[in-house]
């Protein structure tokens, strides 16, 4: 009896090695060294690898608002990200007052209506977003307010929505002195300045992955 025991399992075993870390495989789904593997990861089978090659910077939105919940998720995996010794130089503001992107929206459409009149898509400046978050950071921090953008993006990605960062209406904000209001209501502590935002809705158009430089890459052994 132990001995047909012993035969079955060389016997899994040889079969579990011969199956490779291939998409749909069984030993992809679930062998976790099988899933670390390239072949296993480009398949799509590795959720984390699967939302990184995924995820557009997305620029029409559905009008329905996020729901707070995920929206706390977000900011959850946010701050969760890592920072130089951990002191979470980032302040975040997450925006879920319609009547406050309007404010906004209205010195935008003000200053710029010739543009918005040729874009018959325009809904608002953060990209048409029902929901935006608003990153400010400490002393130039930029490299850990990135990191922090980074795990935001993925998380909502993961959780169905899109994103854009955007830099275009920060600048904006910052040299309008009618959309100066805008910084003021986001009450950041002495010190913090808004850096970046985060559009967040739901995506109403799947955008084509826009090209990557591979040859900025290089292995050195
Ligand atoms: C710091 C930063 C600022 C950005 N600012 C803007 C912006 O103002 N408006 C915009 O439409 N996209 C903005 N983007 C999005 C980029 O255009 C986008 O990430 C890039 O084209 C790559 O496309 P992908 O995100 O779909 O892969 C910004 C991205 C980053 C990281």
């Amino acid at each position: 009896m132990r001995k047909i025991i012993l035969t079955l399992a060389a016997a899994a075993a040889v079969f579990s090695l011969s199956q490779s870390c291939s998409n749909g495989s069984e030993k992809c789904k679930n062998d976790t060294n099988c899933q670390k593997t390239e072949q296993c990861c480009l398949n799509g089978e590795n959720q984390v690898v699967k939302a990184m090659m995924a995820r557009r910077s997305i620029r029409k939105y559905k009008d329905t608002p996020v729901e707070h919940e995920k929206l706390e998720t977000i900011v959850k995996c946010g701050i969760n990200a890592p920072s130089g010794m951990n002191k979470q130089p980032w302040e975040i503001r997450v925006v879920e007052s319609q009547e406050l992107i309007n404010q906004v929206n209205e010195v935008y459409k003000n200053a710029n209506a010739e543009t918005v009149a040729k874009d018959p898509d325009f809904k608002n400046m953060f990209r048409n977003a029902p929901n935006i978050i608003c990153v400010a950071a400490e002393n130039n921090a930029g490299l850990d307010c990135g990191l922090l953008g980074e795990n935001m993006m993925l998380a909502a990605q993961s959780l169905g929505l899109g994103t854009c960062c955007l830099g275009g209406p920060v600048r904006f904000i910052k040299s309008n002195d009618n959309a100066k209001f805008f910084i003021d209501k986001l009450g950041f502590s002495e010190g913090y300045e808004l850096i970046y935002i985060l559009a967040v809705g739901y995506p109403d158009e799947s955008p084509a992955a826009k090209p990557r430089d591979e040859n900025k890459v290089k292995f050195i052994n």
